[in-house]
Order: C-alpha cells, then sequence, then structure tokens
C-alpha cells in the first residue's frame, strides 16, 4: 500500500512536470510561464536609488487600490516603487466636477498610502485640454473669467496637495510644435502657461513645477518647442523647474537620441523625469516580443541614470492588468513590467540592468 502512494506520488509529479514545461515548449510554440518571468532578484526602487535618481515609480487609480489587495500590496512595496502618480485622481473632471466644488476623496486616498509608504507623490495635473468637466470645456467663459476659473483650480488643488512635484500644464504641443488648441490657450492664448506656472509656485513655494508631454522624447520639432518655450519661460522669470517626458513607447521604437534630448533640456536649467513609460506591443506576446521589451526598457532606463538631473522613472501602471493600452491602442497591450498575475516580466530585468548601466 506505501509503495503504491510512492508510485502515485511519483507519476503525478511526473505528470506535473511533464504539463508545466515539456508540452508547452514542444507543440504550438507557446512558452512556459518561466520563460517569460524576470530572473533579477534586485530591486527596482533600490535600484534607482543605487543609481542617484531619487525614485523609481508607478502610476495608480482608486478602483484598482480599493478592490485588488494583491495589486496594492505589490504597489506599498517601497523597495520596488519609491514614487506614486494618480493616474485620474487629481484631474480637473475629478477635483473640481462642478464650479468651485472641490472633491479631494480619492486624490488624499492616495497620498496617504505614498505617506504611509515613504513614497513620494507626483501631481498630475492641474491644466490640461482633457478630461475636463464641461462646466469649463464649454463654457463659452471670456478672457478674464476663465483666467480667474484656471489660476482658483491651480491654487486651490496645489494648495490642498502641498509638497509634491506636479504637472501644472500637461501636454500643451501639437506634434508639429505649435500650442494645442485647448479651452486655455483658446480663450486665454499662450499666456495661459505662464499663469498655471504662477499660480502654482504661489500656492506651494516648494514643488516642483513641470510641464509634462509626449513625442518629446526624442530630438524633433515636438522636442525644439518643448526647450524653446522652457527657454523662454525662464528668461521672462516664470517658474518652472522640470519637463517631464511621458514615454508611451511602441516597442522596438524608442528614439535613438533619447539621452541626448534629456541633455539638451536639462542644459537649459531644469530637472527632467519619464513620467508616464509603458512600452506598448501588438498582441499576441512572444517570447522574442518580451525579449525586445526587456531592451527596451533598458535603453530607457539607462538613459535616464546617464543624465544626472533625470530624476526618476514612472511606469504608467506597474502591471498589464491595470494598464490603460489596450482600451486606448487597438489590438496592443502587455506594456508594463509585471504581468496581468504580477510576475514580472523580463522588462523588470531591463529596468534593473538600466539602472546598473
Ligand atoms: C490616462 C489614464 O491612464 C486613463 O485611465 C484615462 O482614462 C485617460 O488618461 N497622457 C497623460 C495621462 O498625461 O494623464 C493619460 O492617462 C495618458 C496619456
Amino acid at each position: 500500500m506505501k509503495a503504491f502512494v510512492v508510485h502515485s506520488t511519483f507519476v503525478s509529479l511526473l505528470a506535473w512536470i511533464t504539463l508545466t514545461f515539456a508540452l508547452p515548449q514542444a507543440g504550438s510554440g507557446t512558452v512556459t510561464a518561466k520563460a517569460r518571468a524576470a530572473t533579477s532578484t534586485a530591486r527596482s526602487n533600490t535600484a534607482a536609488k543605487a543609481a542617484g535618481k531619487l525614485y523609481f515609480g508607478s502610476a495608480t487609480d482608486n478602483p484598482f487600490l480599493d478592490e485588488d489587495a494583491t495589486y496594492k500590496a505589490i504597489l506599498s512595496d517601497n523597495t520596488l516603487f519609491g514614487q506614486l502618480s494618480p493616474e485620474n485622481a487629481m484631474k480637473w473632471d475629478a477635483t473640481e466636477p462642478e464650479q468651485g466644488v472641490f472633491t479631494f476623496t480619492n486624490g488624499d486616498v492616495i497620498v496617504a498610502l505614498a505617506q504611509a509608504n515613504g513614497q513620494i507623490m507626483r501631481g498630475h495635473n492641474t491644466v490640461w485640454g482633457s478630461q475636463l468637466p464641461s462646466w469649463v470645456s464649454d463654457s463659452g467663459f471670456d478672457n478674464a473669467t476663465l483666467i480667474s476659473v484656471m489660476q482658483n483650480h491651480v491654487s486651490t488643488v496645489i494648495g490642498h496637495y502641498k509638497g509634491q512635484i506636479w504637472d501644472v500644464v500637461n501636454e500643451p504641443f501639437n506634434d508639429d510644435g505649435t500650442l494645442a488648441s485647448n479651452v486655455f490657450f483658446e480663450t486665454i492664448g499662450p499666456t495661459y502657461i505662464d499663469l498655471a506656472l504662477q499660480a502654482a509656485r504661489a500656492a506651494d513655494p516648494d514643488a516642483k513645477l513641470y510641464i509634462n508631454d509626449f513625442n518629446i522624447e526624442g530630438e524633433g520639432v515636438k522636442a525644439t518647442a518643448m526647450a524653446n518655450l522652457v527657454s523662454d519661460l525662464k528668461s521672462r522669470g516664470i517658474p518652472i523647474d522640470g519637463i517631464g517626458l511621458e514615454s508611451h513607447f511602441i516597442l522596438g521604437e524608442i528614439p535613438t537620441t533619447l539621452q541626448a534630448q534629456m541633455e539638451a533640456f536639462t542644459a537649459l536649467g531644469v530637472e527632467v523625469a519619464v513620467t508616464e513609460l509603458d512600452i506598448r506591443m501588438t498582441l499576441p506576446e512572444t517570447d522574442a516580443l518580451l525579449a525586445q521589451q526587456q531592451t527596451d526598457f533598458q535603453n530607457v532606463v539607462s538613459a535616464c541614470t546617464a543624465v544626472a538631473d533625470c530624476v526618476g522613472v514612472t511606469v504608467w501602471e506597474y502591471t498589464d492588468k491595470y494598464s490603460w493600452v489596450p482600451s486606448t491602442f487597438a489590438g496592443q497591450g502587455d506594456a508594463d513590467p509585471w504581468d496581468e498575475n504580477f510576475e514580472m516580466k523580463p522588462a523588470y530585468d531591463g529596468i534593473i540592468a538600466g539602472f546598473s548601466s
């Protein structure tokens, strides 16, 4: 009887090994979970700090924090993440849904979590053409009224969330380097940027004030326009401390001039940060795509490591489970360094290698 038990256990073990490792490799070209996993034992925020950076961080959002304890526990590990960005909780539609009525509940939850975990907050964002309540976007406010509405919003939100790094102005440019059309630009003109930054500085003199945009990560007309704006702001004494490089990249298309562009920005006397990193692939995922993604994450992080005034790297959600990518870019996804089951992907090894370079 005893021999039978041993034998049957052995057979079960053999079957498990066969199913887990042999079958997927032999047949369809699919891979085992093991082949997709990261191998590094180093911790991403610890590695960032060892590289002289302030943080490695992640965006987060309230529904996921409320509903998913595993998600929250990993996010709260400050050896992995030293910084949080609110994906939506501090945007205008969330914080001032009705004129003069401010709701800080969701943002406060994220700030409290960051404080409990000893993590830095990046506030995101106060003035942007998207995610505006209709009372702002469709108001038909005249110039003077919209200026005062915008100043009141910036000073109330940043006054509430003091002591942070802030994306004060978000996505001000079109890809051709002209200023993007939004209710602030159309009504107030280009000085809306000056006024927003001045209101932010007045609300919290200690906050680091950023302008954040995408497609400025490599040399080109949009990056040049950002550099020209920042040098113009500085020459006129308008407060500006940093440029955020969103870094929503397509796999295999990391700009080769990323480090050079970071250096061009920091030469203006501001810091830079990688603020919304993800690297999306056309699904389905394969081993080759995951390997390319590892290389791409390494290249982005090593560019930041190489530039003294690049202060940190933030991924726009750490897990594929909650990425904004699949619902935004049809057929694309798996853009984050942890998979939907919270396993670290090869991309994670790329991050660690990037901070070690
Ligand atoms: C995205 C969020 O991730 C989504 O949840 C939301 O529905 C839309 O906005 N650039 C930015 C971010 O600056 O605020 C955007 O976040 C992604 C693109």
